[in-house]
């Protein structure tokens, strides 16, 4: 079965607990059964969280690698990260889909959300849909013909 990352940053391992007027009460366990759930038996779901730059950077070359298609919340790191820009560039470069999602929209919040250094080099954004975000970048990949 072809596999899906579905990869996380940082302060998303606190989801459930953070924030939860912003981000909902879910957790990414939760996220994970409702993926798995989703892809009915298309694709199997790898979910992961970091709060490290470096190893979602080596998740990214993991995706390379192994020719995986991509679902990425970079939290933060949206906003400054131009070295998860680089790793993500090599995943889209290598012509394997990688769609930013985000669970709330940040355009709707403070200034600094606005900017994302990671849009320009993605397939598709999707935010603003709780985790339906996700769940709507997973459809965009497993039936990219709609
Ligand atoms: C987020 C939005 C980011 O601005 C924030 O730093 C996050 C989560 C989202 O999913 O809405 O950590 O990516």
């Amino acid at each position: 079965m072809a596999s899906v990352l579905v990869l996380n940053g940082p302060n998303l391992g606190r989801l459930g607990s953070r924030e939860p007027d912003v981000y909902g009460s879910q957790d990414l366990v939760t996220l994970e059964q409702q993926l798995t759930t989703a892809a009915a038996g298309r694709a199997s779901i790898d979910l992961r969280q970091t709060n490290d730059e470096a190893e979602l950077i080596s998740w990214l070359y993991e995706a390379v690698d192994s020719n995986t298609p991509v679902i990425l919340n970079p939290a933060a790191f949206t906003h400054y990260s131009y070295a998860l820009r680089d790793a993500a560039a090599l995943v889209t470069k290598a012509g394997i889909p990688l769609i930013e999602v985000h669970i709330s929209n940040p355009h709707a919040r403070e200034t600094f959300r606005h900017t994302s250094v990671i849009s320009g080099i993605a397939s598709g954004v999707i935010a603003g849909f709780g985790f339906g975000s996700y769940r709507l970048a997973l459809m965009a990949l497993l039936e990219p013909e709609g």
